[in-house]
């Protein structure tokens, strides 16, 4: 900053900055010639522009006026509706009253902590956890605990008496970010009798949900307990992120109080986008898209796994998850290595990943690897896992 201006005198919040070297690190790996694992976007080629021209204009053309008008905070009601109808054809029933349109499933996470959490409460999440939902908690300042876990990841025999005061419990139920990990049914179910037994509230976080390779994850758990889930979905994954649409499904009064904190950030999100994204889940075009944006996913992650098994050093304590949908893998190595430090040699090696230990909510564990793949072509896959073996090898 330039010491001759004036200095902004800004709250806790405000000066709350997150790593700036991992940000560094980050940065430096968006070269073209680095084959980037790190940056987890979605697959432009499964975005269905054309389609989307069309729906615009149709938009434009039959009702501009009001498609470029404010609106309602809770969202436009053909997209409610359409988005109750897609919920409830994936076997979780859903009315239009229990959608409320947000600004991507990230403003989502927001507006939950707002509502549900005061500085200091608890909360439970994975750990490691999605990034963006940990920095968004953070602004209400709780206590973060841990869902207890194992190999297969959330356990919820794990949860014990002393985490009831929490004031949820947030979770991502298919293929998580950044493990890749899917909780079972039986798993599942269990986790909905601790929650019952213990009056937890859930929010299940589901945007990869339909981006399975072979087989359709469990019944969702909102399916299972209606009654304390706040569901979280999203367009940005099966659709575009750019239309910045994502949704909060659940009990209406609770929806409401979201909505009237949706209301002081952005009143509403955008009529445009909600429209169009309307006329494409109404028009079957989502439903009809959706095979091509899975094969892209499922053939990326299948040519990844092969690849990380033919290179990565056998028998020296590395694992990683076989991950059946979705867009990351996570690897463990032996914990002696810190993947942070090996970033500048990677980086090196033209190779980059996020290092685990920005995911997990304490920072602590540091011999992990988060690595996306489904923007990357197969021969770079090949050469960037290489020369990833090649540096972990170094230091084994
Ligand atoms: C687990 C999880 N939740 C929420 C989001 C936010 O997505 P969006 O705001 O685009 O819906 C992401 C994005 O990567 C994510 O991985």
């Amino acid at each position: 900053m330039n010491e001759t201006l004036p200095r902004p005198r800004l709250s806790t919040i405000g000066s709350m900055r997150t790593d700036a070297l991992l940000k560094k690190l980050l940065s430096l790996s968006a070269h073209e010639d680095i084959t980037s694992f790190a940056v987890g976007l979605p697959n432009p080629d499964g975005f269905p522009i054309e389609e989307t021209a069309e729906a615009a204009q149709y938009v434009l053309k039959t009702m501009g006026r009001r498609a470029l008008q404010y609106s309602a905070t809770e969202g436009e009601p053909e997209l409610r509706e359409a988005i109750a109808a897609y919920e409830t054809s994936r076997g979780t029933p859903t009315r239009p009253e229990e959608v409320l349109i947000v600004t991507g499933s990230q403003q989502a996470l927001d507006l939950t902590a707002r509502a549900f959490v005061d500085p200091g409460d608890k909360i439970l999440v994975e750990n490691p956890t999605y990034l963006g939902a940990v920095s968004a908690f953070s602004l209400s300042r709780p206590r973060f605990e841990f869902l207890p876990a194992d190999a297969e990841g959330l356990d919820p025999e794990g949860i014990t008496e002393d985490m009831k005061d929490a004031k949820f419990a947030y979770v991502m139920p298919a293929f998580s970010n950044p493990t890749g990990l899917t909780i079972s049914l039986e798993r599942r179910k269990r986790l909905v009798e601790r929650a019952r037994e213990l009056d937890l509230w859930i929010i299940e976080d589901d945007p990869y949900g339909e981006l399975w390779y072979e087989k359709r994850p469990p019944q969702t758990i909102r399916s299972l307990a209606p009654e304390r889930t706040l569901r979280l979905g999203t367009l940005s994954k099966i659709l575009s992120p750019g239309m910045r649409l994502g949704y909060v499904t659940g009990d209406p009064e609770l929806l409401d109080v979201l909505a009237e904190l949706k209301l002081s950030a952005d009143m509403h999100s955008p009529v445009l986008t909600q429209l169009i994204a309307a006329r494409l889940l109404t028009t079957g075009v989502i439903e009809k898209n959706l095979p091509a944006v899975r094969k892209i996913y499922r053939d990326r992650g299948t040519f990844m796994l092969a690849c990380l098994e033919k290179y990565m050093p056998r028998d020296a304590g590395i694992s990683w998850t076989r991950v059946e949908g979705g867009m990351f893998i996570w690897v463990t190595l032996p914990e002696h290595i810190d993947a942070m430090k090996l970033m500048p040699e990677a980086i090196a090696a033209k190779v980059s990943y996020v290092p685990g230990a920005a995911c997990f909510a304490l920072g602590d564990k540091k011999n992990h690897m988060r690595l996306s793949f489904v923007t990357v072509p197969e021969e770079r896959i090949d050469a960037g896992v290489r020369a990833l073996a090649g540096v972990i090898a170094r230091h084994l």
